[in-house]
């Protein structure tokens, strides 16, 4: 059966690569904005019958990215496909899972029932930042986790540094990433797991709580997160793990959102390595390293 990939605008370097591995055509995205706003977006591409894939993240311009979504589903299955499989390697609003200042909406309910109104078969997205957002959904979701991917490039690190694991731990900056923790540090051979608390004083600030040195110094530690922001959260753990005498600090997160200013924050705060995925797309400072989805992608296809 013949398949077809679509991407709008948000991950269109992955799309194109999925496409060149299922050696299937890459479809084309028609989009006009009228004089009033609105927008149309729909397939240039014929689907008939075909198995069709859309990779989009919602990232950058995220509410035109949802909405121009919406509006390519509901054209690709008019147009006839025979199934369409959808990947938001990111999700946007993930971090509004839950009511925790007064008065707010819980958001990504809000956004996971709209989509869920939309016409596919099923969804996949990666490192949901709360396992309890797959709840939200009626369509078959799948939450892949990307411990694989770094567990290899630590592997390596490790290794070409000299690094034994008994000196290694794998360092969650609050309870929110624990369970990611646990599977890395499993993945690296049961290496140490530490825990911080961290509190926020104020929307996009984040301090962290004093900890005992014993369980850091000399150690090499490898921060993980869902998600890096305005790199507060890192800048702040990792301040803290250099005070109580780490030998290195490590940084990983699968989703690069990376605001403005962040990456300087994350300079200044003596940040030694820093890994991503592609699960959003944007040029990146070489000094970052990008690990590639396409094989979990491929996993959830073949
Ligand atoms: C929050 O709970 C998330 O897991 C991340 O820690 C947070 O979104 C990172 O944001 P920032 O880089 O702005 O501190």
């Amino acid at each position: 059966m013949s398949k077809i990939v679509f991407s709008i605008s948000g991950n269109k370097k992955l799309a194109k690569e999925l496409a060149d591995a299922l050696k299937c055509e890459f479809g084309r995205v028609y989009k006009k904005t009228f004089a009033d706003g609105e927008i149309m977006v729909k397939s240039g591409s014929d689907v008939k019958d075909k198995d069709v894939i859309i990779i989009q993240s919602t990232s950058k311009n995220v509410n035109e990215e949802l909405f121009s979504l919406l509006l390519l589903l509901d054209s690709i299955k008019r147009a006839g496909a025979k199934s369409i499989k959808l990947f938001m390697p990111y999700f946007a609003y993930s971090r509004q899972e839950r009511v925790s200042w007064t008065n707010e909406p819980v958001s990504c309910e809000v956004v996971a029932r709209i989509v869920d109104t939309a016409n596919f078969d099923d969804l996949t997205c990666f490192d949901l930042h709360h396992p309890l957002i797959e709840g939200f959904f009626k369509h078959k979701i799948t939450n892949k986790p990307t411990t694989k991917l770094f567990a290899a490039y630590y592997e390596q690190y490790l290794s070409k540094h000299h690094i034994n694991k008994k000196d290694v731990v794998v360092v969650s900056p609050d309870h929110g990433s624990n369970l990611r923790v646990e599977m890395l540090a499993k993945e690296l051979g049961n290496v140490g797991i530490v825990i911080l608390d961290k509190v926020r004083p104020q929307p996009n600030r984040a301090e962290h709580l004093d900890i005992d040195g014993k369980l850091v110094k000399g150690k090499t530690c490898i921060l993980i997160d869902d998600i890096i922001d305005t790199g507060g959260t890192i800048a702040s753990a990792s301040a803290l793990l250099h005070r109580k005498g780490a030998q290195n600090v490590l940084i990983s997160a699968t989703h690069a959102v990376l605001s403005k200013g962040c990456l300087r924050r994350l300079k200044q705060s003596r940040v030694e390595d820093l890994v991503v995925t592609n699960t959003i797309e944007k040029k990146l400072d070489k000094s970052v390293k990008v690990l590639d989805i396409l094989p979990l992608v491929l996993e959830e296809i073949q």
